[in-house]
């Protein structure tokens, strides 16, 4: 069944970017938005600038909407003051608007990452308690909490994707275990969006790789198969990187280099040390 009318935030994204296309497949209206200018779109379409931070612009955006696909916000480590309000208040927010507006369906674009500090030998089912690896992943638990407030609380409905490596192609070894392709993530929307109950679920974002870390057996009732693999890049990959270290935290922990990245705060403060060193 199509729906009326979806809001797509972060739609300027590379995510974003690579879904629009898939989204009128989906509902009769999309309404997109991001901070960043958008200057094409669709008839289906309409775009509207707004920083989430704004919770009244939020509000005005879910309005009339069934779903919200939540892709706004920083996507990478970086430093407290700029995660804040992105990634916190903007999933605040986004929580806000629908309770605001009472209806709509929420898929959250989680990451991998608040699993990064489990060793790769370890198999994840969804429910194991987080370990995030970053300041950046731990915004993202936050996300992931709100999500079960709301639904324990006010009856809203979320799909939180742990997102893998969305990539035209994997890049490194790690993605072979963590690569997902766009049409994987769109199939797994289209689920997330016609099952007639969700709940407060999570999935991990990842496709039919042949190496994985993840069990979604959890989340079997979506009836979500993946069908693309990173298999095929698997030589040129080990030809680009022949030699890893297996004592080598981030090949030991699922986050990869992440687990090794310092307090993003204290790497600002060395920056400009250096700088000021310089002068
Ligand atoms: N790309 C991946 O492999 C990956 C992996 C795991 C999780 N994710 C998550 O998926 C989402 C999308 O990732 P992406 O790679 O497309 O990131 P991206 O940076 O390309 O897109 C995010 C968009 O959010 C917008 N944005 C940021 N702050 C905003 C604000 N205050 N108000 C309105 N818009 C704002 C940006 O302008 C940008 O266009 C992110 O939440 C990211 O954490 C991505």
């Amino acid at each position: 069944m199509k729906h009326n009318r979806i809001l797509l935030t972060g739609a300027a994204g590379s995510l974003g970017t690579a879904l629009r296309p898939y989204l009128g497949q989906l509902a009769e209206h999309v309404r997109l938005t991001d901070i960043k200018p958008l200057t094409d779109h669709e008839t289906h379409e309409e775009f509207v600038a707004a920083d989430l931070t704004d919770l009244d612009l939020f509000i005005e955006l879910a309005r009339d909407c069934d779903a919200v696909i939540h892709l706004s916000g920083i996507p990478v480590e970086d430093s407290w003051s700029r995660l804040l309000p992105a990634n916190i208040t903007g999933v605040y927010n986004l929580y806000e608007a629908v309770r605001a507006n009472g209806r709509a369906r929420v898929i959250y674009a989680s990451t991998n990452h608040v699993m990064g500090f489990y060793p790769r030998t370890q198999r994840l089912q969804v429910s194991v308690p987080f370990r995030p690896d970053t300041l950046y992943a731990a915004t993202k638990c936050f996300g992931e909490s709100l999500a079960s407030l709301y639904h324990d609380k006010f009856g809203i409905e979320t799909l939180s994707i742990r997102i893998g490596s969305f990539r035209a192609a994997p890049e490194d070894r790690r993605m072979l275990a963590t690569w997902v392709s766009a049409a994987d993530t769109f199939a797994l929307i289209e689920r997330a969006l016609a099952v007639p109950s969700l709940g407060n679920s999570a999935v991990y974002g990842v496709s039919a790789n042949a190496e994985s870390w993840w069990d979604n057996g959890e989340a079997a009732f979506l009836g979500w198969a993946p069908r693309d693999s990173a298999e095929q890049w698997r030589e040129e990959l080990f030809a680009r990187e022949p030699v890893q270290d297996p004592c080598d935290r981030a090949v030991i922990y699922q986050g990869g280099s992440y687990v090794g990245f310092p307090h993003p705060d204290d790497k600002e403060a060395a920056v400009v040390a250096e700088i000021e060193e310089g002068r």
